[in-house]
């Protein structure tokens, strides 16, 4: 089987990461994963904000937890070292599915590249407060925009998970049988 579908087979998200921070190459190939998934006539709506800053991660990772209402101590990043926010400007293209396919993208570039990846929400929320609105300002971002979702990376501290099981019944093909 080709590589590429055995780790969209095999990828799973994970939840324990090692300290160490990514190197700006892996981080540029994932981006580049996100910014090669297909947007909706082709109007590339996605806008990607890379954090590798320790103080900038903290700065999200309070915020999300509190949006979360997580309990006191728990990380809502799961130590990862680095996050792609993916937002999209307000009024453009098809701003939830062109974001939500580059995050898959970027989670199965993560995957291929032996980095951990998931997953993490609660980014529309994030960017509708104040304290969110500022760190876009800060990097650099005029105008208004809807966040979509992130992907937190790292280096898993204990490899992947197994393929999860999957429910039953979760196709139909019409006709049932193939005709040859
Ligand atoms: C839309 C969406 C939102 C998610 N939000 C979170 C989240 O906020 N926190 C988290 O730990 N995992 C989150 N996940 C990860 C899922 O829990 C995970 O993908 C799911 O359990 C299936 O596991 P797998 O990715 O290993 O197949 C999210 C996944 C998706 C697709």
């Amino acid at each position: 089987m080709k590589e590429t579908i055995q780790d969209l087979l095999n990828r799973r998200s994970v939840k324990e990461f090692r300290e160490e921070q990514i190197t700006r190459e892996e981080l540029l190939t994932v981006l580049s994963a996100g910014m090669n998934a297909p947007t909706g006539g082709n109007q590339q709506s996605p806008v990607f904000l890379a954090v590798q800053s320790k103080e900038w991660m903290e700065r999200l990772r309070r915020l999300n937890g509190e949006i979360a209402g997580a309990p006191e101590g728990f990380d809502v990043f799961y130590g990862a070292p680095a996050i792609i926010l993916v937002l999209a400007e307000k009024g453009k293209g098809n701003p939830v599915e062109d974001g939500s396919l580059a995050i898959g993208n970027m989670l199965n570039a993560a995957y291929a590249l032996g980095l951990g990846g998931r997953w993490i929400h609660r980014i529309r929320e994030t960017f509708e407060q104040p304290l969110g609105k500022e760190l876009l300002r800060e990097a650099g971002y005029e105008g208004e925009y809807i966040g979509i979702g992130s992907c937190i990376l790292g280096y898993p501290k204990d490899g992947f998970p197994a393929p999860l099981k999957k429910k039953d019944n979760y196709y139909k093909i019409i006709p049932q049988e193939e005709k040859v």
